[in-house]
């Protein structure tokens, strides 16, 4: 006998079809809104339709179409309206903190980043599983195995995943950092550290430790140029170079953000061997990446984020065990693991 609940629309398995069917067009309302400017719009106040598409230079019934959807999505909020051109828009929470180009948590530049390059290797799933690697060829038109000549083929795309890689630090960058007592490593080396970000809010927390950031040359040479730091903030040291290949600085304390997912098993545990014998014997490697849950089943954000990986680069997210594995083979046996409430989570292992 068929299902009591088979053919009803309240029926829970085909709402979840149906959420999940259509999260495209819940993506591309926010993308389509953050690149207009809706948000900024109404950074002043609340405002009328009419009064948004003149900003926008939109058309007005594309305009009420899209803040309603917002609306719907809870990215602003319906009011009523005082000049008879219906309800007034406003940001809320949500906008106002996270939307907002130049808030201090924005996270504009990662959505500009997931609207473009990943948006496009995303579209090509099917031929990401068919072959089971990096689809930049069909995607953005470079036809390379190495995910970093892709990820890096114009110096705009270079400024931009680094601006977006930063916004996350904004967000998490303390909580990644104070989730373990990291106040007795004197020589702290962020390897892979892009932009600085996190290796800053490190100084900031620990002024007193050498704090440096190990990056390619082209990574390093950018973040010179376009992540100029606060005046007063502690310093920090860039070292260019290939993390594979050239010598590694010694250091008490190797932070590896989002690097290790990047890579092949085999090419995590080369990097990690380099780091292994680059440290001193009491020296240690905070990891932070997302972790599936034991046997990789969950959670559910982890695994879209290895299909992105297999999409974008060589690698993919790891369970705990996996990690623990791989640290230990690199000298660091003692192992810990700190949740941080969101995606990351922050490992500490120690030799
Ligand atoms: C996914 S990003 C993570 C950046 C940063 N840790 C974060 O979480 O925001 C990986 C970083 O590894 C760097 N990287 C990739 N291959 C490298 C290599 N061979 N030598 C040095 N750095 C490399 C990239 O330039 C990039 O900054």
């Amino acid at each position: 006998m068929a299902d009591a609940a088979a053919g009803d629309p309240g029926d829970g398995d085909f709402r979840l079809l149906m959420d999940y069917a259509h999260g495209f067009m819940v993506s591309q309302v926010l993308f389509t809104a953050s690149d207009l400017g809706l948000f900024e719009a109404l950074a002043p106040g609340p405002l009328e339709t009419a009064a948004v598409a003149r900003a926008l230079g939109s058309s007005p019934r594309g305009t009420r179409l899209l803040l309603d959807a917002c609306a719907g999505l809870g990215l602003v909020r319906a009011e009523p309206g005082r000049g008879g051109g219906g309800p007034a828009f406003t940001l809320t929470r949500l906008s106002r903190l996270f939307l907002l180009v130049g808030s201090p948590l924005s996270q504009r530049s990662m959505l500009r980043y997931l609207a473009g390059t990943t948006a496009r290797c995303w579209g090509e799933l099917g031929g990401a599983v068919r072959e089971g690697r990096s689809q930049y060829a069909r995607a953005v038109g470079v036809a390379t195995r190495e995910p970093f000549v892709a990820i890096y083929r114009s110096s705009a795309e270079r400024l931009l995943f680094m601006r977006a890689l930063q916004d996350t630090w904004s967000v998490y960058g303390a909580r990644v950092l104070t989730a373990f007592d990291l106040s007795g490593f004197r020589v702290i080396c962020d390897v892979g550290g892009g932009s600085g970000a996190l290796a800053a809010a490190c100084a900031r927390l620990h002024p007193t430790s050498s704090v440096s950031v190990f990056d390619t040359h082209d990574v390093i040479a950018t973040a010179r140029a376009h992540f100029r730091r606060p005046r007063g903030d502690p310093p920090i040291r860039f070292l260019g170079g290939d993390f594979f290949r050239s010598p590694l600085p010694r250091a008490d304390l190797y932070i590896l953000a989002r690097v290790l997912h990047d890579w092949t098993d085999a090419d995590a545990a080369r990097l990690l061997g380099r780091i292994g014998r680059a440290g001193g014997r009491g020296s240690a490697l905070l990891l932070v990446e997302a972790v599936l849950t034991p046997g990789g089943r969950g959670p559910a954000r982890a695994l879209l984020l290895s299909l992105t990986m297999l999409l974008q680069t060589r690698g993919r997210e790891r369970t705990e065990a996996e990690f623990r594995a791989m640290a230990a083979a690199a000298g660091f046996t003692r192992f810990q693991r700190r949740p941080t409430g969101g995606d990351l989570e922050v490992m500490l292992a120690r030799k």
